[in-house]
């Protein structure tokens, strides 16, 4: 007999919605994958403790924000949208409202003194104890709970994946960072760097596989120093490990640390089919003061050689970066120095940032941030208007290429027309034919923007 070790995230969340005294949580995400993934994570463990989950905040009895501090505009973000939900609660007798996640790891008990709608606040190593936190705001108090921890990976709980596609899940493999860049918050927010057991990493991606899942990503935020039992499992070899698992169903991973990336990860990227030839490499400057000054570890020159020994083994894979313009004291030089950087690369794609202090930091205790908004803007401008041409450069020389692409829903525009990616993560927009949601098809590509490449299914 066939027997089901493990219920799906649909018949979870159904078999808790049956309980119609259960409380029902809300839960509205902010920030990185890695928050989307850890709302998943608390999902889980709500489900587990009577809860019952609702997409309608107007219904909700608890309403998490999982919220993120790298830059102050994601912060005031959050705090506008805790004035409307204000109002909610002044509708509402006995609503709960939580703050999760890096804006709460970083203010902890401050954010249930400025925000008095904030009943909970918990950072990213307390999840666990939210159940908990939930009965102690029903006996009247507020409850806090920002404990760092060095072990906490969150390795045996199942997420549920509540309002994912069912094409694409990402799996959390490393929790927090140790790389102490002057400019981050992060270190402080998520705390030490820890790699998740590699047997329950293998049985997460096993368990998304079999509902249907045909692309995992693993996420952490530096994946190249997983490293399990002092080397006996790193990244390349849980790269191999989960490549092999099922030969049609798609790994990617982020996020790489330059001086981390390894010859041996480029390797086992080229030599797999199913590893997707991306990769997002975050550069932050090219000029080698500001990378100094950043405490990067490396230099435009190790930065670039990386580079090429990507294009060595993978010569049609793609590449993305980071890049923060107007951090302290950059000159215009360091700022062309950039600018240089990226042509050489020609990236096909960047996130790209006007710097922002965040309290507490190295550079925000050590470093003016002297660069007046206005140039910081206008560098960013330049930036974003270069990356913009090499987007459409890189585009425009897939043109008349066949891709196999995963399909992922419906475009935005329009009803009558597919989305996916190429292995390469670029988007391709095409025909609908007779194809649906999570086949693989073959696609040529007619035309582009620098955004998007726009084709036929191949019959
Ligand atoms: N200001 C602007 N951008 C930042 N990032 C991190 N910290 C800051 C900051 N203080 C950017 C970096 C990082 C990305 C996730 O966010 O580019 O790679
Ligand atoms: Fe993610 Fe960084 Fe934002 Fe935290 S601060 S949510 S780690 S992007």
């Amino acid at each position: 007999m066939n027997i089901k070790k493990y219920k799906t995230s649909e018949e979870r969340i159904v078999q808790a919605s049956e309980n119609s005294d259960a409380l029902k949580l809300y839960i509205e995400t902010y920030g990185c994958q890695m928050n989307v993934s850890d709302s998943e994570v608390v999902n889980s463990i709500m489900l587990d403790n009577g809860f019952a989950l609702t997409n309608k905040v107007e219904t909700a009895d608890v309403i998490f924000i999982n919220t993120c501090a790298v830059r102050d505009n994601a912060e005031q973000r959050i705090r506008n949208r805790l004035q409307a939900l204000n109002a909610l609660k002044k509708k509402r007798k006995g609503l709960i409202i939580g703050i999760l996640g890096c804006m709460a790891e970083r203010l902890k008990e401050q954010l249930v003194q400025e925000e008095k709608m904030v009943d909970i606040v918990a950072g990213p190593d307390a999840y666990r104890t939210l159940p908990q936190l939930v009965k102690q705001v029903e006996t009247g108090q507020k409850a806090v709970n920002v404990l760092l921890s060095r072990e906490e990976t969150y390795a045996e709980i199942s997420p549920v994946r509540k309002d994912a596609n069912n094409v694409t899940a990402f799996v959390s493999i490393t929790r927090g960072c140790d790389n102490m860049c002057t400019y981050c918050v992060v270190p402080f927010t998520r705390g030490r760097e820890r790699s998740r057991n590699p047997e329950s990493i293998l049985r997460e991606v096993r368990e998304v596989i079999s509902e249907g899942y045909k692309e995992v990503t693993l996420l952490g935020q530096n994946v190249d120093k997983y490293n399990w039992n002092n080397g006996e499992v790193n990244f390349a070899h849980l790269l191999k490990m989960t490549a092999e698992i099922n030969p049609s169903v798609r790994i990617r991973f982020s996020t790489s640390y330059p001086q981390d990336f390894t010859d041996e990860v480029i390797k086992i990227m080229a030599s797999y089919n199913n590893v997707c030839k991306y990769i997002h490499l975050p550069v932050q400057s090219g000029s080698n003061l500001m990378l100094e000054k950043m405490k990067r570890g490396y230099s435009s020159e190790l930065y670039l050689n990386r580079i090429q020994a990507i294009r060595k083994y993978i010569p049609d894979c793609a590449i993305s970066t980071d890049i923060i313009s107007g951090f302290c004291g950059e000159t215009e030089q360091d700022h062309k120095d950039t600018l240089a950087l990226m042509e050489k690369v020609g990236y096909d794609f960047a996130y790209m940032f006007k710097y922002s202090e965040r309290p507490n930091t190295f550079a925000a205790r050590n470093f003016e941030d002297d660069i007046d908004e206005k140039i910081k803007k206008r560098r960013l401008n330049e930036i974003i208007t270069l990356q913009q041409k090499l987007s459409l450069q890189s585009n425009e020389k897939d043109v008349g290429k066949v891709f196999e692409v995963l399909i992922e829903g419906f475009s935005k525009k329009s009803d009558d027309r597919l989305f996916g990616r190429n292995s390469q993560n670029k988007v391709i927009v095409f025909n609908k034919e007779d194809a649906k949601t999570g086949d693989y098809v073959n696609v040529k590509v007619n035309s582009c923007t620098s955004a998007t490449l726009l084709g036929e299914i191949l019959k």
